[in-house]
Formats: structure tokens, sequence, C-alpha cells
């Protein structure tokens, strides 16, 4: 059997976004040193499946993320082989410094990354907390005034694995002020995958009585352990409609050592499936994508989904 049978859920969107990460957050964290030939033809490989939105890269520091540091080959390769489809790839950008790296090569949406707690915006940005949104504030601005679109993602809004819990209010504060720099959609990141399915409820439900509404939202899930479907449902049920995911369960952030892979995209596109909520990705080509990229990387995919159906 290689779908499920469709039965929906009353009260679930019809449509749901996957926004598709796997070539930053997957690769961002392997071992192995990914040609950017490779990086290159996986993106191709992802928008040809359907896949409305692949993340390519980021712009940070090639020291501080040597995975990445061929953001700007893979990027003019891309918009060589692409053109406008390539420039509207979203990357990664920290700062002022990134947003140049992105503009140069015509770039048209970037993403900043801000922490909701203190130690990670050490860890990940050598920053404060307060601190960040100095950094932010200039580079989105910089990024509207050239017309470029801004998505802000909020990292460990379930817990962090220095601090421990997070509080809700805590995560709200940080992710409106990083929204309110002029971004037009916030992901709120379940970076070490800790988050319960109340938990979600409870953080989405706050974030729209802060005045955030679910139209500008979109879940980041990591599956470390494995909550990360219960956690979907959970925010579809809230009215979420974006959602963050990895190719092959992919992914980590070499700054937070608990964190494992995302949410894989083939476990999300099979569960939406079975819902019979539209994603508009075909599957078959998403597995045969993940284990071609396996091969390269040496290693099985991690998604249960992938495993199922190459098996
Ligand atoms: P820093 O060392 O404090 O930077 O790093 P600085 O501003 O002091 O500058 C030092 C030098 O770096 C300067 O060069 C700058 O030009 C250069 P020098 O003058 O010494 O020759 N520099 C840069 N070079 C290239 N690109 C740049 C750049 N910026 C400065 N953008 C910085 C601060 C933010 C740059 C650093 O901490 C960094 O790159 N951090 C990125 C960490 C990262 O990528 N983490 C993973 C992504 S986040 C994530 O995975 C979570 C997410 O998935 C959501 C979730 O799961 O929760 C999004
Ligand atoms: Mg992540």
């Amino acid at each position: 059997m290689d779908r499920p049978a469709v039965v929906p859920l009353a009260g679930l969107p019809e449509r749901v976004t996957i926004y598709e990460v796997g070539a930053r957050d997957g690769l961002q964290n392997e071992s192995a040193l990914v040609p950017t030939e490779v990086k290159a033809e996986l993106v191709t490989r992802l928008l040809d499946a359907g896949l409305p939105i692949v993340e390519a890269t980021s712009f940070v520091h090639p020291r501080w993320v040597p995975q990445l540091a061929d953001a700007a080959e893979l990027m003019s390769l891309l918009v060589d082989r692409l053109g406008d489809r390539g420039r509207d790839l979203p990357v990664l950008v920290p700062n002022e410094r990134g947003l140049d790296r992105a503009l140069e090569l015509g770039c048209r949406h970037i993403a900043i990354f801000g922490s909701a707690t203190e130690t990670f915006a050490a860890k990940n940005l050598n920053s404060t907390l307060d601190g960040q949104f100095a950094m932010f504030e200039p580079t989105v601005r910089r990024a509207r005034e050239a017309g470029v679109d801004v998505r802000a993602y909020v990292s460990m809004c379930f817990g962090d694995p220095w601090e421990g819990a997070v509080p809700v209010a805590q995560v709200v504060d940080v992710g409106k002020r990083l929204f309110d720099l002029g971004a037009s959609q916030l992901s709120i990141g379940d970076t070490i995958g800790v988050g319960t399915a109340g938990h979600v409820t409870a953080l989405v439900d706050a974030f729209v009585e802060a005045g955030l509404g679910t139209e500008h939202l979109a879940m980041h899930f990591h599956d470390t352990y494995g909550q990360a479907l219960a956690n979907t449902l959970a925010a579809l049920r809230a009215g979420i409609t974006t959602f963050d995911a990895s190719a092959g369960g992919l992914g980590g952030c070499p700054y937070a050592k608990s964190a494992t892979g995302n949410l894989a995209t083939e476990d999300l596109v099979w569960f939406l499936t079975g819902l019979g909520i539209e994603h508009g990705v075909d599957l078959d080509a998403l597995v045969a994508t993940s284990a071609w990229l396996a091969g390269h990387l040496g290693r099985p995919s991690p998604s249960a989904v992938v495993r199922a159906l190459s098996g």
C-alpha cells in the first residue's frame, strides 16, 4: 500500500503550505560536506516534486556553519538555472553582512532567526536576547526598502537545553517583537523537539490573543521526541496552515546539541494525504529524492515513510 486511505477529520483546513527546509536546516547539520552541484540538484528536485517553497541555504558566517559556506556559489548556480524561481528561494540572513551577500545575488526572500532565550541567543548568534533586535532591525529595514520579503523564525519556543522550560509569555513577547520589525510570517520553532500537543495549542492561542493571527504563523517542528505529527494535528486544529518540514527528516541545529531532524516532509505528506488536506506534493518524487540524497550522505533517511516506501 503506497497511499493511506483518505478519511477527513472535521474542523481542519482544506489546504496547507509546506515550507521545505531540508536543503538549509537539513544540510547545515550533516557532517558530510555535500558538493554544491548536489545541493543545486536537491533544490531543483524538491521544486519539481511540487514543494511550493524551498529554503535553499544561509548567508551566515562560513566559520559558524561550514556546511553552507558555498551559499553564494549555490545561489548563483540556482539563479542561472532557474531565473526568477531561483531568486525567490528563501535564504537565512542573520545580519546586514548576510543581507548584503544575499542582495548581491538578487535574492528576494530572506529569513531572520531570533531566539526566545538568552542562552541560545548567545550560542547561536553571539548576541544577547535584546542585542538580537539591534542586529535584525537594520537588516529587516534595508531588506524591505529593497523590496525583499522577510520571514522571522523564533527558536526554543517549547524548551531550551540550557534553560529548561520557556514561558509562553516570553515566546510571544520575542516572537511579536521579531514579527513587528516588518516580517510577513513568524515561524515558531521547536528547535529541540520537546513540545507536546497541549503546549502547541496554548502557544498558538496566546499569539492569536496578542494580535498575531494564524495567517501569519507557521510551525517548525523538530521530531526529536517523536511528537511532530501529534503537534501538527494540534496546530491544524488551532488554525495553522503553514508547516516547515525537511525532506527525509534531515536536520538539527549545530548550536543546539540536542536538536535532531525536522519533521520529515514525507511523514507530513502521508499524514495530510490521509486527512484529505491538499498539499500539492508528489510523494513518490519526494521519496525518490530523499533516497537519492541518503546515498550522497552515506546514511539512511530517518523518515519512517521514506523507509516504508523505499524498502
Ligand atoms: P560574530 O562573530 O559575532 O560576527 O557572529 P561579527 O558581526 O562580530 O563579525 C565578525 C566577522 O564575521 C567580520 O569579519 C564580519 O564581516 C564577518 P572580519 O571583519 O573579522 O573579517 N561576518 C560575516 N561573514 C559572512 N556572513 C555573515 C557575516 N556576519 C559577520 N553573515 C553571526 C555573528 C550572527 C554572524 C554568527 O553568530 C552566525 O553566523 N551565526 C549563525 C548560526 C546559524 O546559522 N545557526 C543555524 C541556523 S538557526 C536554526 O537552525 C534554527 C531554525 O531552524 C529554527 C528552529 O529550529 O528553531 C531557524
Ligand atoms: Mg530548525
